[in-house]
């Protein structure tokens, strides 16, 4: 385990498991992510000694697929659309009041990594606009003030 908490030991059933299937890379990937909850470089490194695949095809991978992450996320993952009806009615507001509340930045987390706040363009429900997904749960009609107070209310 390195100074960072992360222990690539972990990875070692999985590089087991796929050793023998050329190209898994995705699936080595996943389950990578699913140990540490991103792609730290610790992990990554040893994923390429022990697998063969090179840093390189490793890293465009990840950085190809977007259910990929390098950098660790919140415990709770926030969506706001800024989709063209969801900015006009607000999305800008929800960002803003998510922002602010949670000492957190559009595409960044909070100190603490309880709250990963990301924008995306149309959830192809723009009758509900606008709206904003906390943990896949979808929020319509949203304000600044109800979303917070959703936010607030997660464990
Ligand atoms: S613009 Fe937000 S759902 Fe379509």
């Amino acid at each position: 385990m390195d100074d960072r908490g992360i222990d690539v030991g972990l990875l070692e059933p999985i590089l087991l498991e796929y050793q023998s299937q050329k190209g898994a890379v995705i699936p080595i990937l996943q389950r990578a992510q699913d140990i540490y909850g991103y792609l730290p470089e610790e992990a990554m490194n040893e994923i390429a000694k022990k697998s063969g695949l090179s840093i390189s095809q490793l890293y465009g991978v990840a950085t190809f697929y977007a259910q990929f992450h390098l950098e660790p996320r919140g415990r709770h993952i926030i969506h706001v659309c800024d989709g063209t009806a969801c900015h006009v009615s607000g999305a800008p507001k929800l960002v803003q009041a998510v922002e602010e509340e949670f000492n957190l930045e559009a595409g960044g987390s909070d100190p603490d990594y309880q709250y990963t706040l990301e924008i995306v363009y149309c959830l192809g429900s723009c009758g509900l606009a606008p709206i904003a997904l906390i943990d896949e749960q979808v929020y319509g009609n949203t304000t600044s003030d109800s979303l917070v107070k959703q936010i607030k209310e997660l464990d």
